[in-house]
């Protein structure tokens, strides 16, 4: 595939935000006042993944706007980003009713405009904020409690990426001590962001770089004692 500009990605990244706006993929597109497409720089080396919206989101049209927006936003400055450097978006375009959890085909439905989203902007890290988006992304079953903190790589948007879930924090709210650990995850950002990009997923890696010692020898087997 030839490399598109960044301004060649925002321009689709827009078009993009035009079909999304109309979506009625699944029934929350019934109850919404406003979709939240995400927002945030189109060309972001770091990018945030939440649930859904609630109800500020969906009112106002921009992911993060409550309470545990202004918690990510405190966050991202004791770091040294604010939401111009990020893009920040959520598994779901549309808020369910009373913000309960997301159902599977409402992830489904909503599950194409995240990829296309990732292939646009072509982070480098993608947060993982909480197990829906963790176990999305991931592929992966296992919980955010079990994940947290360890970054992987996926390929997603046809590009290996590294994924680093965290705790949500509408989460980090309710606990000092997934906050401190929150916290100690978001310290790790700036390195992760510095590594460089991770090998494709399948890539061969040169023989030089293979078997530079030999092999050691098999222990014998000793089958008479
Ligand atoms: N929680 C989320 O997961 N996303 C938002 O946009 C707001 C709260």
């Amino acid at each position: 595939m030839q490399a598109r500009s960044a301004a060649e990605r925002r321009e689709a990244l827009v078009e993009l935000y035009r079909e999304v706006s109309a979506c009625a993929r699944c029934p929350l597109h019934q109850g919404r006042t406003k979709v939240v497409f995400g927002a945030g720089n189109a060309d972001a080396d770091l990018m945030f993944v939440g649930e859904a919206p609630g109800q500020q989101e969906d009112l106002q049209g921009l992911p993060f706007v409550g309470r545990a927006g202004k918690l990510l936003d405190q966050l991202l400055g004791e770091v040294g980003l604010e939401r111009v450097d990020v893009f920040i978006t959520n598994v779901l375009k549309s808020r369910p009713p009373g913000n309960r959890d997301p159902e599977p085909e409402e992830i489904d439905a909503c599950k194409p405009y995240l990829h296309k989203q990732v292939e646009l902007i072509e982070p480098r890290v993608i947060c993982t904020l909480g197990n829906f988006a963790t176990k999305l992304l991931t592929r992966s079953q296992r919980g955010i409690t079990g994940v947290h903190g360890r970054p992987q790589v996926h390929e997603l948007g046809g590009r290996a990426v590294r994924v680093f879930p965290i705790y949500h924090p509408a989460a980090a709210l309710r606990s000092t001590k997934t906050l401190e650990e929150l916290r100690e995850d978001f310290r790790r950002l700036s390195e992760l962001l510095e590594e460089p990009p991770p090998v494709p997923i399948g890539a061969v890696a040169p023989m030089a770089a293979i078997a530079v010692e030999p092999a050691p020898e098999p222990p014998q087997i000793n089958l008479f004692d």
